[in-house]
């Protein structure tokens, strides 16, 4: 057995985001302790994981060395936070994205564990001094900020705390990177973090074409899975500007600095997501794909299909 294999990490919250990383931390050998405030709902999420988990292993993506049922055999529930964090070296947090919810849970975490217990949150959004806000030990606060559904898209960027030790750092990285993930270190908190922040970037600059009547709500889109994200599954923006030009980066900017300049500067204020003008947006969009959830549930299980056929690709390279 490896010394993995003994340790023991809590999950706070029974959710998309916890299932995720229940199944991620037992497929690397960890014990599971799965926790939730609301009656039966961890054990409801472990026969939940079990089916997945089953699907998983007959389509060949079922992830570690461990079977189906050494995995689920790691995995326990619980509705008692104390008992859930018993012998646990490593909390991952996913409960609701509420503020004050989350600075209560970590409290209360706070005084039933040792000293050297490190706190992680799955928060999308809400920036660690935030969060860790009512804890007296702030070293061994840590944001891993998973990507949805985690167990295909592997980045976690984590995310520090003012006060986070670097070790916390380093000990939270190779764990993330023994279980699998693809963690990515921030030097210091940002609202959005680095994912969203990016994203936004591309949000705005897609809403303002097709509001300014310049592209389609479908080719938009097209600009990506067929264009840039091509490549971006693969290599990212920085890598592709490298390969891009005969000798690199810096020939890259030389030719093209100055259009990529005079683009940004032309782009336009922040869009109005919400006003009136949005409405032929939103319409635009449910043409192509009505929001009733039949559509809509009919599109995710495609969406997960095709990461599932990407992290096939990915895993052999
Ligand atoms: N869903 C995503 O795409 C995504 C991606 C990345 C990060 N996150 C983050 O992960 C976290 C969880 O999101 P989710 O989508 O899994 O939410 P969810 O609503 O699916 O699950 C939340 C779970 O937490 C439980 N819960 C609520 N308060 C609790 C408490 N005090 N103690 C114990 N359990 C409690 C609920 O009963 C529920 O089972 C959020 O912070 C979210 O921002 C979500």
């Amino acid at each position: 057995m490896s010394t993995s294999e003994l340790k023991t990490i809590t999950v706070i919250g029974s959710g998309l985001i916890g299932r995720s990383w229940a199944m991620i931390f037992v497929s690397g050998g960890y014990r599971v302790n799965l926790y939730d405030n609301q009656p039966e709902r961890a054990a409801t999420a472990i026969a939940e994981i079990r089916k997945q988990l089953e699907e998983l292993e007959k389509n060949h993506m079922l992830r570690g060395q461990l079977s189906t049922a050494q995995q689920l055999a790691l995995l326990s529930s619980y509705e008692d936070l104390a008992q859930a964090l018993e012998g646990a070296f490593f909390v991952q947090e996913c409960i609701f994205e509420q503020l004050e919810a989350k600075q209560h849970i970590f409290q209360d975490i706070e005084r039933l564990v040792g000293e050297d217990v490190i706190l992680s949150s799955s928060t999308s959004g809400l920036v660690p001094s935030s969060i860790f806000s009512k804890v007296q030990n702030r070293s061994r606060c840590i944001v891993s900020h998973p990507v949805n559904p985690p167990y295909y898209v592997k980045l976690v960027e984590l995310v520090p705390h003012p006060k986070t030790a670097a070790t916390v750092m380093d000990h939270t990285f190779t764990l993330m990177t023994k279980v699998g993930q693809a963690p990515i270190r921030l030097r210091r908190e940002i609202d959005g973090f680095a994912l969203n922040r990016v994203q936004a970037a591309i949000i705005a600059e897609s809403w303002r074409l097709v509001q300014d009547g310049v592209i389609s709500v479908k080719d938009i889109d097209l600009v990506m899975s067929e264009g840039m994200g091509m490549r971006y599954a693969f290599i990212g923006p920085m890598e592709t500007m490298h390969l891009n030009a005969p000798e690199g980066l810096e020939d890259y900017m030389k030719r093209y600095g100055e259009g990529i300049t005079r683009n940004l500067t032309s782009f336009g204020p922040v869009p109005n997501f919400f006003g009136e003008e949005a409405k032929s947006i939103f319409k635009e969009m449910c043409e192509l794909i009505p929001s009733d959830q039949q559509h809509l549930s009919a599109r995710r299980d495609r969406r997960d299909q095709l990461l599932l056929g990407l992290a096939k690709l990915k895993k052999d390279h």
